[in-house]
C-alpha cells in the first residue's frame, strides 16, 4: 500500500468543485517515475459533463507527459468505488496496477484493474481493425 498516494488522494478531495452533489472526490496516480499526480471531480450544471477525480487525474498526468503508471488511489467520504467510465479508463491508460479505495479516514480495500473490469475491452479489441487502414 501506497501511503503517500493515499494521502494525495485524500487531501486532493479539499479541491473537488463539487456544487451540485456535494459529494468531493479526490485521486491520485503514480507514474512510472514515481511522480504523484492528483486530480478531484469537476462537476458541470450540465450533469453529464462531469468529470469524475479519476479521469481528471490520469488526464492531468496524460497531459504532463506520463505515459506509464503504477498504481492510483481514490478517496472519498465514505469509500466509493470508482464509477464505470473510470475503471474503463483506468484499465485503457494503466492496465493491472492496485486501486486503493479509501474513506475519509483512510484506506479501505485495494482492488486491481481488472478486478473492477473483468473481461475488458480495449486497444486490442481493435488491433485487427488498425492493421487494415495502415
Ligand atoms: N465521482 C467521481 O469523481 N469518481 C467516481 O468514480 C464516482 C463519482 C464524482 C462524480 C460526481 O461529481 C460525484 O462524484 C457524484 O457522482
Amino acid at each position: 500500500m501506497n501511503q503517500k498516494l493515499i494521502q494525495i488522494a485524500m487531501e486532493m478531495r479539499n479541491r473537488s468543485y463539487a456544487p451540485y452533489s456535494n459529494y468531493q472526490v479526490g485521486a491520485a496516480v503514480e507514474t512510472e517515475s514515481g511522480e504523484i499526480i492528483g486530480g478531484c471531480n469537476v462537476e458541470s450544471s450540465s450533469y453529464s459533463l462531469t468529470c469524475c477525480a479519476e479521469r481528471t487525474a490520469l488526464f492531468r498526468a496524460i497531459a504532463e507527459g506520463h505515459t506509464s503508471f503504477r498504481a492510483l488511489a481514490v478517496a472519498t467520504e465514505n469509500g466509493g468505488s470508482p464509477c464505470g467510465a473510470c475503471r474503463q479508463v483506468i484499465w485503457d491508460l494503466c492496465k493491472e496496477i492496485p486501486v486503493h479505495i479509501c474513506d475519509k479516514k483512510g484506506w479501505v480495500k485495494t482492488l486491481t484493474s481488472s478486478e473492477l473490469l473483468p473481461d475488458a475491452f480495449d486497444d486490442s479489441d481493435l488491433e485487427p481493425f488498425n492493421k487494415l487502414n495502415v
